[in-house]
């Protein structure tokens, strides 16, 4: 897998995965593209042999000691092997490189796949945002990463091939 910044070229095909894996609340390509453009956070394309495989964004205001996890998707025909696992350190590393100390995000609390894949992180539940995903009326699950504790489970396990050299 080959991981990096998302640019406005990426749009359409980044825009087919978005409808494809978020059916009933896609962002729209106006929305995607002001979040692209954004100096306020950093969206990561995973890209192989032209074709697109996943895409994420993490909004971390340089210097703001929080940051946010705003979306990840990965091609269903590519997913379960490691590629959202990739493409989420990649994203907290440009949060830690931009100096936030937590990472926050939101889940729909019927999206087990998700919420195993952050707690795996060591991502926590720190609440729960009744109905917020309409029009399926869908719990949000807010979660939280302490990015220190994250650095140090992933300096202990120096054999991965962890992403992230704070490309911001
Ligand atoms: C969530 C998503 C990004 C995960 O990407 P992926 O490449 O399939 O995930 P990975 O292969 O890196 O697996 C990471 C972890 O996710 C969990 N996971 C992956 N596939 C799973 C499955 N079929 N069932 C249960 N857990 C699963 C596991 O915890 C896994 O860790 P493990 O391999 O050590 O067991 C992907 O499923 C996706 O794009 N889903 C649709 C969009 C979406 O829901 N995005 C999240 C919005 S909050």
């Amino acid at each position: 897998m080959s991981l990096r910044t998302a640019t406005a070229a990426d749009l359409p095909d980044i825009m087919a995965l978005e409808r494809d894996s978020f059916p009933s609340d896609a962002w729209s390509e106006a929305m995607m593209a002001a979040e692209i453009a954004s100096p306020h956070g950093r969206y990561v394309v995973d890209v192989e042999a032209g074709t697109l495989r996943g895409y994420g964004g993490v909004r971390a205001v340089q210097g703001a000691a929080d940051a946010d996890i705003q979306t990840i998707a990965i091609a269903p025909a590519a997913r379960g092997r490691g590629r959202g696992r990739a493409l989420l350190a990649e994203l907290i590393a440009s949060a830690r490189s931009r100096g936030a100390r937590e990472v926050f995000l939101e889940v729909r609390a019927d999206n087990p796949v998700a919420t195993a894949l952050y707690a795996s992180e060591g991502f926590v539940e720190i609440g729960r945002r009744p109905r917020y995903y309409q029009p399926d009326d869908v719990d949000a699950v807010v979660m939280k990463l302490d990015l220190a504790g994250w650095a140090r489970a992933h300096e202990a396990r120096p054999e991965d091939e962890t992403p992230g050299k704070g490309w911001c």
